[in-house]
Order: structure tokens, then C-alpha cells, then sequence
């Protein structure tokens, strides 16, 4: 293969141009978040930045949002996933906080204040066995989780003083509906069935069909949890 040169690149439809967008939201998979205050009222907040690795999961959280304040304060959460089914629960809680009053940057962007995030959505709560804030009954998978550090961002000195937290949260249980689970294994999720919810940009979108057989499938999935 030949270097490309830029006259051929932009004949090809493959120019590449430096841009810089506001964002870098290229498509990762939303939750609804649950926390509790310090009083033990739930909150309820969407999220799109997670990623797992091993038993725990890594989340992105603005540090003065409800939700960052109450993992930093009873380091607990419950990380709720819908399918693409659920796209319209997630809709209904765009735009609103738990905190009373709303930031005045937030307000500027239009966003209310709502008490009752559950109500809100539509959505009920469901007590969780290992953490006390609540699960989402509607929604198909629960990881129920204990903080285990928070990381500033930013090079920010500490969580208190940062804007945006990387709270890392380890997976205490699991909770998935039958209709997900794989036949003949009692610890596994079935890929054909379970259908996340992506945000892209800021829009929501589903998965596609699978792409190809994977390699790295070829591993037993009981591999990883040595
Ligand atoms: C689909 C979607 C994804 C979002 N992803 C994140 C995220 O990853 N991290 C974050 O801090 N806020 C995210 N937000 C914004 C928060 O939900 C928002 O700041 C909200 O006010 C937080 O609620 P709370 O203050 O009650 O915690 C997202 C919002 C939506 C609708």
C-alpha cells in the first residue's frame, strides 16, 4: 500500500480536517444513575460515560451535579441500564437535577429542578440488596456498586475542589431479567439479546446487527474472572 497523497485522499471521500468539537460524545452507552442524599432520598440521574473493566466500573460525573454529590458523600450508587426500549424514561429526566436550586449555568441551559426522579420518569423504585440506593424495576440489568476512589479530573487537587469526577465503582451484584440470559449458562448475558441504549452526540441511537464473528470470543468468557 502506497502513501495517499491529500489530492488523492480528497478524491477518495477520505480527507481528513482538523476540527474542534465542543464535545467528544462519539457514542457510548447510557444509564440512569441512582444515589442517595444524606438524608436517604434517592436520586436519579442519566449518564453516558462508563466503562467497565474486570468487576468495576469507571464513571464520568460532574462534581456539583446531585449525583456527584451523593457519591462522594455515601459512596454508593446503582448503575441502572435500559434497553433502547426504555429510550423514553431516560428522555423524561434530560434537563432536570435533584439540586434545589438549580445551578445558574444549568438554569441558563433550561434545566428544572425535580424531587421525585422516579415520578418524573415513570419508572419505580425497587429496593437493592447490597447498597441503599434504589433500583430501576423497569429496567432490564442492575450493577449495584460501592466507590472505591474517586479521581479528580483536570488536575484538579482534590474531589472537592474539581469540576468533573472519575469515580470508580466496584460491582457488588448483579441483577439481569431471564429474557437476557444465555440457555445453559447460569452467569452469562446473551449479546443476540440485549439491545443498549447508545448516546451519540447527544441523540439517541441502538445498536446495529452484529458485525462479524469476533476473535476474541474465541476466549470462554469464565477466563476473565480469574
Ligand atoms: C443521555 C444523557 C447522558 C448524560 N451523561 C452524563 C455523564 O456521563 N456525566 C454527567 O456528569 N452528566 C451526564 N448527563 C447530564 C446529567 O444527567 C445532568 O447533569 C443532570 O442534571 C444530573 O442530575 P443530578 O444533578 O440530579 O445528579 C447526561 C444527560 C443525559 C440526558
Amino acid at each position: 500500500m502506497g502513501t495517499l497523497t491529500s489530492l488523492d485522499a480528497h478524491t477518495r471521500g477520505t480527507r481528513h480536517t482538523p476540527i474542534s468539537p465542543a464535545i467528544l460524545y462519539f457514542g457510548t452507552q447510557v444509564s440512569l444513575l441512582s444515589t442517595v442524599d444524606d438524608s436517604g432520598h434517592p436520586n436519579l440521574a442519566p449518564n453516558s460515560s462508563v466503562w467497565w473493566l474486570g468487576q468495576t466500573a469507571m464513571l464520568g460525573v460532574a462534581a456539583r451535579s446531585q449525583t456527584g454529590r451523593n457519591l462522594m458523600s455515601s459512596g454508593e450508587a446503582v448503575i441502572n441500564l435500559p434497553s433502547v426500549d426504555h429510550v423514553d424514561a431516560v428522555d423524561r429526566l434530560a434537563l432536570t437535577t435533584g439540586r434545589d436550586p438549580v445551578p445558574e449555568r444549568k438554569a441558563g441551559a433550561g434545566y428544572r429542578h425535580v424531587r421525585d426522579k422516579f415520578a418524573a420518569a415513570g419508572l419505580r423504585p425497587l429496593p437493592a440488596e447490597t447498597v441503599a440506593p434504589p433500583r430501576v424495576a423497569e429496567f432490564p440489568v442492575h450493577l449495584e456498586g460501592r466507590v472505591v476512589a474517586i479521581h479528580p479530573m483536570g488536575g484538579a487537587p482534590s474531589a472537592a475542589e474539581a469540576s468533573l469526577l472519575a469515580v470508580e465503582l466496584g460491582i457488588t451484584r448483579v441483577h439481569v431479567v431471564d429474557a437476557l440470559r444465555m440457555a445453559g449458562h447460569s452467569d452469562r448475558i446473551d449479546p443476540t439479546r440485549w439491545r443498549p441504549l447508545i448516546m451519540n452526540f447527544q441523540r439517541f441511537f441502538g445498536l446495529g446487527d452484529e458485525a462479524m464473528p469476533s476473535r476474541l470470543a474465541s476466549i470462554d468468557e469464565e477466563w476473565y474472572r480469574g
